[in-house]
C-alpha cells in the first residue's frame, strides 16, 4: 500500500501527474514513469513546443484552469519540476498556492528545489541546516528567495511531501537534451575557444539520470521529508567542468580558471555543497 492506495502488483493503477513534464529535469522524469507499469502519468507544458505529444498544456498560475485540471486528474502523487526564472516568485504565490489548496492529505508532491536554499554559502549543508535569503536587490534574488518561500509554505501546510534539493543538475537527458552549462562548453570547445569558469564556487553536481531515477523511487516509494540529491563529492565549476571537457574528448587545460572578482551586491554564495548520507541510507538509487 503506498500513499493510501494499493498499487504496483496489487492491482490498482497510481495516477501521477508532472507539472513541468516538457523540462529539462521533468522531461526525464515523465518518461522513466511512462515505462513504470502500473503508473498513469499525466504531464504538463507551458510555452515551449511541446517534447511528448501527450502533454496538456497548463499555466499553473491561472487558478480556474489550474483548478479543472486538477479536479480531472486527481492524481496519487504529484511531482513539481517547474521553473520560470524571474517570475518564479508568482509561481509560488499562485502555482504552488492552488496546487497546496487542492491537494489531499492521500497525495504526496514530491518537490524538486534547490542548493540555492544555502545562500550564505558555508556549505556543505545537511538537510537540517537553516535556510536563509539574499537581498531583494539580489540579482538571484528572486529564484533563491522563491525557492525558500516554497519550502517553508510546502513543511507548514503538507505531511505527505518530499523536498529534494539538488545542487546543479549535468548530462543528456531521457530525450537527448543537455543540460545548458555542458552544451555551452561543448559549443566553445568546438569552436576552439578556451573556457573559464569560477574554482571558488563548490557545488554538489548531480546526473540527471540519477536525479530522475530517485524522484522516481519517491514517486513510489512511502519516504516522506526533506533529502539531499547527488554524490558525496563535492567540486569547483573549474575543476568539475574540467572533467567534462575530457569527457567531451578535449584537454581538460582548455577549461580555465575564472576571475573571482565580483561586486557587493551581485556576489554568488560560494560554497552550496550539500551533504548527501540521509539519502544514501533510504534509496535504492546510488549518485555518480
Ligand atoms: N537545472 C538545474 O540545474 C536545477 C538545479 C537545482 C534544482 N532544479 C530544480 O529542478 C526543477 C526543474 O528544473 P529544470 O532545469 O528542468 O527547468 P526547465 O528546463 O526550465 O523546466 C521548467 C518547466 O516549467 C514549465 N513552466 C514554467 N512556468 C510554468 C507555469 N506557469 N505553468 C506551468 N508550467 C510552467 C516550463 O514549461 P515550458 O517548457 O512548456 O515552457 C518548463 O517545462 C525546478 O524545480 C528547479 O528549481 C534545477
Amino acid at each position: 500500500m503506498i500513499n493510501g492506495k494499493f498499487f504496483a502488483g496489487e492491482g490498482e493503477t497510481m495516477k501521477v501527474c508532472v507539472f513541468g513534464a516538457n523540462g529539462y529535469v521533468g522531461a526525464s522524469v515523465y518518461q522513466l514513469l511512462k515505462e513504470t507499469p502500473d503508473a498513469d502519468v499525466v504531464g504538463t507544458y507551458l510555452e515551449n513546443p511541446a517534447v511528448f505529444n501527450d502533454l496538456d498544456k497548463l499555466d499553473i498560475n491561472q487558478p480556474e484552469s489550474f483548478s479543472a485540471f486538477y479536479k480531472q486528474t486527481q492524481p496519487d502523487v504529484v511531482v513539481w519540476s517547474v521553473m520560470n526564472g524571474p517570475y518564479e516568485d508568482e509561481l509560488i504565490h499562485e502555482g504552488l498556492t492552488h496546487l497546496i489548496t487542492h491537494i489531499t492529505p492521500q497525495t504526496k508532491l514530491v518537490y524538486v528545489s534547490s542548493d540555492f536554499v544555502f545562500t550564505e554559502g558555508n556549505g556543505p549543508y545537511d538537510e537540517d541546516a537553516p535556510m536563509s535569503k539574499l537581498p531583494e536587490d539580489h540579482k538571484l534574488s528572486t529564484y533563491a528567495n522563491a525557492k525558500v518561500k516554497a519550502e517553508y509554505f510546502i513543511s507548514k501546510e503538507l505531511s505527505n511531501y518530499v523536498i529534494l534539493r539538488a545542487g546543479p543538475i549535468y548530462g543528456k537527458n531521457k530525450i537527448g537534451k543537455l543540460d545548458e552549462r555542458t552544451d555551452q562548453l561543448k559549443y566553445q570547445l568546438r569552436s576552439g575557444s578556451t573556457v573559464a569558469y569560477r574554482d571558488d564556487l563548490i557545488r554538489t553536481f548531480v546526473h540527471i539520470d540519477d536525479l530522475a531515477n530517485v524522484v522516481t523511487e519517491f514517486v513510489q516509494n512511502n519516504v516522506t521529508g526533506v533529502y539531499h540529491a547527488g554524490p558525496d563529492k563535492r567540486y569547483s565549476f573549474y575543476e568539475f567542468m574540467q572533467q567534462i571537457a575530457e569527457q567531451l574528448g578535449y584537454h581538460k587545460d582548455l577549461v580555465e580558471k575564472a576571475s573571482e572578482h565580483e561586486e557587493a551586491d551581485e556576489e554568488i554564495p560560494k560554497n552550496t555543497s550539500l551533504k548527501t548520507e540521509k539519502i544514501a541510507n533510504v534509496m535504492k538509487q546510488t549518485f555518480r
